[in-house]
């Protein structure tokens, strides 16, 4: 069985960047319509990776879903230099603010068309963050500790994704379930199957020759799969 409605959201920090037009163009012909944008800021992750100047020009350039996430200390501000660039989704992080409301309703305040979502680390559990899910657009579970790509997936993220599968669906709430880290054909189908709506990938998209191929094994779950 494959999921149709399952997005995939290529991760940008995994492209070549050497060939960066090449790498854009590869995703824009397999059909991608979202892609993940990280934005590290050296102090709520300890890495650096990119702001609002290139995002503009991959807006500027690109078709995509801007689906940003933001592994930084001041969400507020780094927001909304990443609107004004063209993002269509911002994700910060929960471990990053002491008032999520007051955050996400300041990143709602910067645009009408935002869309807002909230992140948590392998660390933070689902209870943490119930009460916020119907404000907010997505809910990011990470699947490895943020600032890296290339890592390996944490199983205890599917436990968070059908946890907050079943919270959304019983509740009738409008927010995604993204997960981050780690995914590949393995673990993206058993993401699939706990109720994620949304995969970030970057490896292991950026390493395959064939990206369709690629994204069509990443959501394809089997039904009988012994596992379950
Ligand atoms: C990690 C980033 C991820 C990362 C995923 O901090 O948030 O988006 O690029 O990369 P892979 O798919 O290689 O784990
Ligand atoms: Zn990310």
């Amino acid at each position: 069985m494959r999921k149709e409605n399952v997005i995939v959201a290529p991760s940008l920090l995994a492209a070549d960047f050497l060939h960066l037009d090449e790498e854009m163009q590869r995703l824009l012909d397999s059909g991608v319509k979202w892609l993940h944008y990280d934005v590290m800021d050296g102090h709520f992750v300890p890495n650096i990776s990119f702001g609002a100047g290139i995002l503009k020009k991959l807006k500027d350039n690109y078709d995509f879903y801007y689906d940003v996430h933001i592994m930084v200390s001041n969400p507020e501000s780094s927001a909304k230099k990443l609107i004004d660039a063209g993002a269509d989704l911002i994700t910060f992080h929960y471990e990053a603010t002491d008032d999520p409301i007051f955050t996400i309703e300041k990143i709602r305040s910067y645009s009408s068309d935002i869309k807002v979502g909230m992140s948590i680390k392998p660390m933070t559990s689902v209870d943490e963050v119930i009460e916020y899910l119907d404000k907010l657009d997505l809910l990011l579970v990470m699947s490895v500790e943020p600032g890296a790509g290339g890592q390996k997936f944490n199983l205890e993220a599917l436990d968070k994704i059908e946890q907050l599968r079943s919270y959304i669906d019983e509740n009738g709430l409008d927010c995604l379930v993204e997960v981050d880290g780690g995914i590949n054909d393995q673990t993206g189908s058993d993401a699939v199957l706990a109720g994620a709506d949304v995969l970030v990938s970057g490896t292991y998209i950026f390493n395959s020759l064939d990206i369709q191929e690629s994204i069509d094994k990443l959501i394809e779950v089997d039904d009988y799969d012994e596992n379950y």
